[in-house]
């Protein structure tokens, strides 16, 4: 090995891509899709308590462990074991983590390839090419191969050119543009009829749905997901911060920064709903619920923006490039894992890593789109509601249990020198140890 490894250049910089990672489709597609079809409010609470006292230490335990091994997780899990069989288990759940983060990127990519598509969409229709228009927005095998390949091409493209000209750049520049695009649709729908009335049903909880287990299951599960947790991102991510910066609050950060988007999006996306019920556009279902996932953001929206206008094709236009981005910082953060992987173990070059990586994920992601019905929903159960929390709950083991704590201490310190006064010490390190593998335990147990 011996090349020196990357590192992100600023605070700045690793704040934009580790939210950048956060924040994608699972805010901007999922949350607002189970806000809406989980009694709205409801929702929204029990997300922001799992995201800070349940997600939040857990991606502390990521971030610090990747800045302390400066390694991918595998190597990371190995390096922090003191006895053989552990360092057996840490490099096996390394490799399931690198795995599952492959797995994900495998089906992200072709919902993001629908979000291009989604793009493409009003362009087509504004000049005419309405069969085209047709075929962006229309399911289809042929369709949905093409512009997963497009996304991927793109994640690769970013991840060849290293963390600091690929992940912290891009991430640097898109960022901004998303809060900027988010903003300014948010401004605009809320000044259309109907509006409050997402709002109301959006802010105003049902409280009893709070109790409510498959509630707590699906926020417990939205929180994991939106944090990147489990597979490793946030470990490689960690380890390419600088050991003068404060890592507490920079995790923290970027915790608020996720969930302040998530919420953002709830706003943009329930009140956008009701805007587009008071244009006539049908919102329920035939058993009178909410319309929700995939076709809330891929048929109630578009059919939002065709009652605008010319006007609909520029907001059409500016929502999906905003799903764009945020799917394209999420998925380099992804596609990351394995080349690190690859490049600091295998001593394979980075460009070359990125791209054969990259490929073998496209194949996994073909063989999905080619058997859609069967794998689909089933890699994504799989990866987000079993292999995220498990792998999370062993993170949490080897951080609280078997790492020293001397250890752990003194890398929390490095650029937090009075980090034993302040209540992040005290509290944290039982809680990785305690509190988070319990509540994941039960949780876990409770959904099968
Ligand atoms: N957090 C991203 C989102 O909300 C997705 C994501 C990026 C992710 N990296 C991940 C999810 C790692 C799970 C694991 O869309």
């Amino acid at each position: 090995m011996g090349t020196s490894r990357g590192e992100f250049g600023s605070r700045i910089g690793f704040i934009f891509a580790a939210a950048g990672s956060a924040v994608g489709l699972g805010n901007i597609w999922g949350f607002p899709s189970f806000a809406a079809s989980n009694g709205g409010g409801a929702f929204l609470i029990t997300y922001l308590l799992l995201s800070f006292l349940l997600a939040y230490p857990v991606l502390m335990a990521e971030l610090i462990l990747g800045r302390h091994a400066k390694a991918n997780i595998i190597s990371a899990l190995a390096g922090i074991s003191q006895k053989q069989w552990q360092k057996h288990i840490g490099f096996v759940v390394g490799v399931l983590g690198t795995l599952t983060a492959m797995l994900i990127l495998s089906f992200y990519a072709i919902v993001a390839g629908w979000v291009i598509a989604f793009a493409l969409e009003p362009f087509a229709n504004l000049i005419g090419l309405n069969e085209l228009a047709l075929w962006f927005t229309e399911f289809s095998t042929g369709r949905n191969i093409i512009f997963m390949l497009a996304f991927m091409f793109l994640t690769m493209l970013i991840i060849s050119q290293g963390v600091q000209e690929g992940i912290e750049k891009w991430s640097t520049r898109l960022m901004p543009a998303l809060i900027i695009i988010l903003l300014l649709l948010l401004i605009y729908v809320f000044f259309q009829e109907g509006a409050l009335k997402g709002v109301k049903v959006y802010l105003i909880p049902d409280f009893s749905r709070l109790a409510d287990i498959d509630l707590i299951i699906s926020a417990l599960g939205a929180a994991f997901f939106s944090l990147s947790l489990g597979v490793g991102t946030m470990v490689i991510y960690g380890s390419y911060i600088a050991k003068d910066e404060n890592i507490v609050s920079l995790g923290f950060t970027v915790t608020l920064l996720d969930v302040g988007i998530a919420v953002l999006a709830g706003l943009l996306i329930m009140p956008a709903m009701y805007v587009a019920a008071e244009n006539g556009v049908s919102i329920f279902n035939e058993a009178g619920a909410l319309i929700k996932e995939d076709q809330l953001i891929f048929s109630v929206l578009p059919a939002l923006f065709d009652t605008m206008g010319v006007t609909g094709v520029f907001i059409a236009f500016a929502f999906f490039v905003l799903m764009t981005i945020a799917a394209l910082t999420s998925s380099i953060s992804m596609l990351e894992v394995p080349v690190a992987y690859a490049v600091e173990n295998l001593s394979i070059q980075r460009n070359k890593a990125a791209w054969l990586v990259g490929s073998v994920i496209s194949i996994a992601s073909l063989i999905i789109a080619l058997n859609f019905g069967k794998l689909f929903g089933l890699v994504i159960t799989v990866t987000t509601q079993y292999a995220q929390p498990l792998l999370s709950l062993v993170m949490c083991l080897f951080v609280g249990w078997v790492w020293y704590r001397n250890s752990l201490l003194n890398e929390v310190k490095a650029g937090f020198k009075k980090v034993e006064e302040g209540l992040f010490w005290k509290v944290w390190p039982n809680y990785v140890r305690f509190i988070c593998p319990l509540i994941i335990v039960v949780v876990f147990l409770k959904s099968l």
